[in-house]
């Protein structure tokens, strides 16, 4: 199931690059812009869905794109183009993110990075792979001398103060903070131990799927913001090594109201 993941992500990210060098030779209006990549988006997931319906017809699929298409116990995550904001500026940093569950439990993840050709892979019990390398999540003990991941609120801004204010608790220990712009990059890179941890509020499914088995398959650990099982429910998520985890939940939990756990 990997593989067939792994030739999904690759067809899908023909259609981005293809459609990436383009970007800047048409002329668009910001309207024209938008219309053009939700179109490269919804064709890019069509790649995706053509490629597992012709192996495993009976399976559901969740497209950020198409949303829900029912089947039986095995349901695909997909996220055609996460970045979309960095793709449209030409920002090299986008993924795409394939995920696979069986009756709820993760059992496959693929994000793939076209621009630098890494394809980072997973699945339950086996590891996480980039290319042909074994990952691990770093080994940093503490904020101290970690490199965070995290997203900026951009479109919701009821959480603004709340955010605000683990950011400027967290910031204040660390060797800095970066805001990349692919969620499931930001994952992939917490494996990798490029990044010793993340927090974000408000994703969606297909922007972490993937990338929380492959934090955890690689020695790691995702939680909800007060630290328990609820990410998914919530959209509200750290991941890290389990030292730099615990040490963001501390200091994100006097941030919390009760609007961003239930
Ligand atoms: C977004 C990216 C971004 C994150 C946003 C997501 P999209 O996904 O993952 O890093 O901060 O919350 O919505 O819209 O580009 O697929
Ligand atoms: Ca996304
Ligand atoms: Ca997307």
């Amino acid at each position: 199931m990997v593989t067939i993941a792994v030739r999904a992500a690759r067809d899908a990210a023909r259609v981005l690059m293809r459609n990436y060098n383009r970007l800047d030779t048409l002329n668009f209006t910001d309207k024209g812009m938008h219309d053009y990549v939700s179109e490269v988006d919804r064709i890019a997931e069509q790649a995706i869905i053509d490629i597992l319906r012709d192996k495993y017809p009976n399976h559901a699929i969740l497209g950020e794109e198409s949303g829900s298409h029912p089947g039986d116990d095995y349901q695909w995550v997909i996220d055609p183009l996460d970045g979309t904001t960095n793709y449209l500026h030409g920002f090299p940093q986008f993924s795409i993110s394939i995920a696979l569950r069986h009756k709820g439990r993760l059992e496959v993840g693929v994000i793939y990075d076209p621009l630098n050709e890494e394809m980072f892979t997973t699945s339950r019990g086996s590891g996480v792979q980039l290319n042909d390398r074994r990952l691990r999540v770093s080994s940093r003990k503490s904020l101290d001398g970690a490199l965070l991941g995290t997203g900026l609120p951009y479109r919701d801004f009821r959480f603004t103060e709340n955010y605000m204010g683990m950011l400027k608790d967290l910031m204040a220990d660390t060797a800095g903070i970066r805001r990349p712009g692919s969620a499931a990059l930001d994952f992939a890179y917490v494996a990798a131990g490029r990044l010793d941890g993340f927090w974000e509020l408000g994703l969606a499914e297909w922007d972490f799927a993937a990338g929380a088995l492959m934090v955890r398959e690689a020695g790691g650990l995702v939680t909800d913001i007060s630290g328990g099982e609820r990410h998914f429910e919530t959209g509200n998520v750290i991941a890290g090594n389990i030292k730099v985890h615990n040490a963001i939940l501390r200091r994100i939990l006097p941030h919390l109201d009760d609007r961003l756990t239930a």
